[in-house]
């Protein structure tokens, strides 16, 4: 059966495909599971186990699972804080989708170097956080993506852990990844990024802090335009 899981998640099935197929799939913090499920449904990943914090979430992705007709063969279920109860699983790829940004790289952090690993990272917040633990910790970012759902915009990061020197950025590049694709998906990921900064700024002028950031980050929006 397949069920719609939204645009968001959809956009991560989609990088799964792309860099797939996979011999085993984490969905770490899965809640529903309805990625790891949609994974399994495509032959993107031939087995695959769906990781949660709280025991509801991950009964509900369990229930999921068995109305799919998806038994143990096939996924398995872990209460789990991050990748630390998911020690005998041999994943090498595992999505980390609908967390913050700083949680995320906490995750990664606490989980240390996987090369053989390949990771799609969804942050509902803090992106600037994550991507810049990613590249001054070892990682490469090889794609981003993004998508709208419910008129939201989602930034999706596909992201090996390479052991390379850290890589330079520039403020923007934080919040706005070094990517930028010509799409309305985008353009509405970079307004929201606009709005932000355009409340930092405020905050900062109004405390006599310097500015200088926020303006070469709204400067290089508008460039974009
Ligand atoms: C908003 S839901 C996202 C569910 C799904 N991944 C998605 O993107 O639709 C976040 C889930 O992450 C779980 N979570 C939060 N912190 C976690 C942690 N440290 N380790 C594992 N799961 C965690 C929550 O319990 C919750 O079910």
């Amino acid at each position: 059966m397949t069920r719609s899981i939204g645009d968001r998640l959809e956009l991560v099935a989609e990088l799964l495909h792309t860099y797939g197929p996979f011999r085993c799939m984490a969905d770490v913090g899965s809640d529903h599971a309805l990625l790891a499920l949609r994974a399994l449904d495509r032959g993107d990943a031939a087995f695959a186990v769906a990781s949660d914090l709280r025991p509801g979430p991950l009964a509900r992705g369990r229930a999921n699972a068995a109305s799919h007709g998806c038994g143990e063969d096939r996924i398995r279920f872990r209460l789990s804080d991050g990748f630390d109860g998911l020690g005998e699983f041999a994943f090498d790829c595992a999505c980390v989708c609908g967390m913050g940004g700083e949680l995320i790289a906490e995750l990664l952090k606490r989980y240390g170097p996987r090369p053989t690993c390949r990771f799609l990272l969804q942050p509902m917040t803090a992106q600037d956080d994550l991507r810049r633990f990613l590249w001054e910790n070892g990682y490469r970012i090889d794609r981003e993506a993004f998508t709208c759902e419910r008129n939201r915009p989602y930034a999706v990061l596909a992201v090996r852990c390479t052991g390379e020197a850290p890589q330079p950025y520039r403020y923007a590049d934080l919040f706005l990844g070094k990517e930028r694709p010509r799409t309305a998906a985008f353009a509405a990921y970079a307004e929201k990024v606009r709005t932000q900064a355009e409340k930092r700024l405020s905050g900062r002028l109004a405390r006599g802090l310097d500015p200088t950031d926020e303006q070469s980050l709204l400067a290089e929006i508008a460039r974009m335009r």
